[in-house]
């Protein structure tokens, strides 16, 4: 059993294959935490580890006054609540009817079932056979408010789900001011915080630093989950490294507004709080009202960061990214983007894709501009229909003359969007998000649909499945490319304003729900103006995401680097783009662009009309070996090589297939030195028993050599060389 209760202790105890957690009902109901980490032995009792002291100023509940001791502000808390006493971060806030804000949350029941919660309008992880809730109810008796904890226990995952419901029993309606979806206290021990800070065109650069007694906070305020915040965090020992050491992995499943927070107490006590952001997030709840926040997925590895990463990459490969796409081989694309922009149209797209179907490509993907007026970005968005004018064709002929090449076809949209200069805008202007009597912030010149409306996404879905019908679709690009402002719904009363935010992204989620329900083979490929939501909320929708709008290679890496501390392999959306690159004016050899790009779901976003014959056979050879190698890349277990801001002239990635029958090892060097020194790795996670063949050299070396001694290559020179070893197990 992975969920247990013990009786008179009155501890529950959750299990997976190499960690426990565990909690306790104190003598007065408060459910206190006990541990979260490594395995220890069943039925271990770990309530020893509470300690007991008088702390000046840290008051004490009021059954408890004789014992000074006993206080909510020190003890480590299962689901911290604001303003009862305990002055540490609280996980939630409710103003009541009569204006009080305090909560005293008291046990009253709980109950252990088989499978997976699921969380009503609200991306999950997905259940699986083993899995198993645990729902721990906690009353509060004076404002009747109930809070239900959720605990979703995936044994051989590795992960322990949280979520939370908070359910209005009380006569009056109460106010959510804030409701993250956990607390998790670590009461022992040093914890440096590494998250994942950006920027558009940069996104998940990881941050480590040691945690100060002092609250830090990463978030978004931006409706989105934005570039600039990633809602993953991890604290680990400060002596963690890739391969070694205790870290915890935080990542909220969910596309809006975040708050992660990290608060070292008094008494060097650790206590994180994720879930939606506070600021901009709000909940009226009539009585018999109820809310659901949003998923955390919660893993813990003593095997460094590479160990964690793993957890959470084999949990969304499995677990959360749609299942039909799990096994299934991503088609190998060429997007119109970077080839045309919005100069294009359809016979420059047939073009484009007779010279994909001969270099072996499966799919073309017409990008942004194929709709209403838009030639630029100032324009038409909203307006789903397909300017045949421009195209100078239908859009079912170009899907089925691109068919006819052998090729699928995929379409661009950018659906929670619009323009002013928009036939939608002038239908509709009560549909945009803006508050009234004030001029909208504008951003690339478009406004935000107000998804919270059942009448925006109606209108959404209709216009989406038509196009989708009409050009057989069998891909479809989800952009995003603004964050939101003047977050106002007129659909929406005064006291329910400030739940436009996060209504707005359950509009979305209903969307993607409804279209992944009409169309079950349709890929959707998650994108906000590149990585500005990449995230677990889009991956149960979409199999991949657009990385980053950077397609130069050797900022792509520290990008896909980066992403890959939370984020599987399968998951990135990576393309060979062309050579001066757009984005950086950087030169960089193909087959470098084509190693890095090989890294994630593997595609083109440029004109093949420019390759030169050379560079012709090169794409064929690269369409070729990444087929070979797709299974690998994109289910195997993958190794960061180098410690994080330590990797030297090299950049390095491994990985070996699930039965260690096989392992790719890219390497790309980021600085090249006269004289230099050889590029080395230690491989990792081979059958040390087991010989391996370097399928282009030949030389035959043990795994065991391999991880111990490393694999040295000759010295390699010129622009940014990059270089694959593909490593077979022998026999
Ligand atoms: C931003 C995306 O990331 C690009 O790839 C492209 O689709 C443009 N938007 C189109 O406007």
């Amino acid at each position: 059993m992975s969920i247990v209760f013990h009786r008179n202790t009155r501890i529950f105890t959750l299990e997976t294959d190499h960690t426990t957690y565990q909690m306790q009902i104190d003598p007065i109901g408060l459910l206190l935490h006990l541990y979260y980490g490594p395995r220890v032995e069943k039925g271990e009792d770990m309530s020893y580890l509470l300690q007991y002291a008088d702390r000046g100023f840290s008051g004490n509940p009021y059954e408890m006054q004789h014992d000074k001791r006993y206080s909510n502000d020190s003890l480590p808390q299962e689901y911290s609540v604001c303003g009862a006493g305990d002055y540490r971060l609280g996980a939630l806030l409710v103003r009541q009817g009569n204006g009080a804000q305090g909560l005293d949350l008291r046990y009253e029941s709980h109950k252990i079932v088989k499978g997976k919660y699921l969380l009503p309008g609200l991306p999950s992880v997905r259940d699986e056979d083993q899995a198993r809730t645990l729902t721990i109810d906690l009353f509060d008796a004076a404002s009747g408010i109930r809070v239900r904890l959720f605990y979703g226990v995936l044994p051989s995952r590795d992960v322990i789900t949280r979520s939370v419901q908070v359910i209005n029993d009380g006569r009056d309606a109460a106010d959510i001011e804030k409701a993250a979806s956990m607390t998790l206290d670590l009461p022992y021990g040093d914890w440096d915080l590494i998250h994942f800070h950006g920027r558009h065109t940069m996104e998940r650069m990881p941050e480590r630093m040691p945690l100060p007694h002092s609250v830090v906070r990463v978030g978004s305020v931006r409706g989105m989950s934005s570039h600039h915040h990633n809602p993953f965090s991890i604290l680990c020992e400060p002596t963690a490294s890739e391969d070694a050491g205790l870290c915890y992995g935080m990542m909220l499943v969910y596309s809006g507004n975040h708050s992660q927070e990290f608060e070292v107490d008094q008494a060097g006590q650790t206590r994180a709080v994720c879930g939606l952001d506070q600021e901009t997030f709000g909940w009226h709840l009539e009585s018999g009202e109820c809310f659901y926040t949003p998923e955390v997925i919660l893993a813990c590895s003593r095997e460094g960061l590479n160990g964690l990463s793993q957890i959470f990459h084999r949990l969304i490969r499995k677990n959360l990214c749609p299942p039909r796409f799990r096994d299934r081989k991503r088609p190998i694309l060429i997007n119109s983007w970077e080839a045309a922009y919005f100069d294009f149209n359809g016979a420059q797209l047939l073009e484009i894709a007779e010279k994909a179907a001969d270099l072996g490509m499966d799919m073309l993907v017409m990008d942004d501009g194929w709709f209403g007026d838009r030639d630029n970005d100032d324009r038409a968005l909203g307006d789903w229909t397909v300017n045949e004018g421009k195209l100078g064709m239908s859009l079912k002929d170009l899907s089925e003359r691109i068919r006819a090449l052998g090729l699928s076809f995929g379409i661009w949209f950018e659906p929670e969007m619009i323009n002013e200069e928009s036939v939608l805008a002038g239908e509709h202007p009560d549909w945009i998000l803006c508050e009234p009597g004030r001029l909208p912030n504008m951003s690339r010149k478009q406004l935000v649909l107000d998804m919270s409306r059942k009448d925006v996404q109606d209108y959404l879905f209709a216009a989406m499945e038509k196009v989708i019908e009409e050009g057989s679709v069998s891909y479809v690009k989800w952009d995003f490319n603004r964050a939101l402002a003047n977050v106002y719904s007129r659909s929406l009363p005064r006291e329910r304003q400030k739940e436009a935010g996060h209504r707005f992204m359950l509009g979305t989620y209903s969307l993607l729900e409804r279209l992944t329900a009409r169309f079950p083979d349709l890929m959707i490929e998650g994108c906000a103006g590149g990585g500005g939501r990449f995230d677990a909320g889009m991956l149960y929708y979409c199999p991949q995401i657009w990385c980053s709008d950077n397609t130069d290679a050797l900022e792509r890496i520290q990008i896909q680097r980066g992403t890959s501390y939370g984020y599987p392999a399968s998951a990135m959306g990576s393309h060979v783009s062309a050579s001066p690159n757009h984005q950086t004016g950087r030169s960089m050899p193909l087959e470098t662009r084509a190693v890095t790009a090989m890294a994630g779901a593997f595609g083109y976003e440029l004109d093949p009309g420019q390759l030169t014959d050379e560079e012709k056979n090169a794409v064929r050879d690269q369409i070729a070996r990444y087929r070979s190698l797709q299974d690998l890349v994109m289910n195997g277990t993958y190794y960061r090589l180098g410690e994080i801001g330590r990797e030297g002239d090299q950049a390095a990635w491994l990985t070996v297939s699930e039965d260690k029958s096989e392992a790719l090892l890219s390497l790309v060097l980021t600085h090249v030195r006269s004289n230099p020194a050889f590029p080395y790795v230690r491989l990792k996670g081979l059958d040390p028993h087991a010989l391996y063949r370097d399928k282009k050299t030949g030389r035959l070396v043990s795994g065991r050599a391999l991880m111990q001694g490393g694999y040295s290559l000759p010295a390699m020179y010129g622009d940014y060389p990059a270089v694959q070893v593909h490593f077979v197990k022998e026999g």
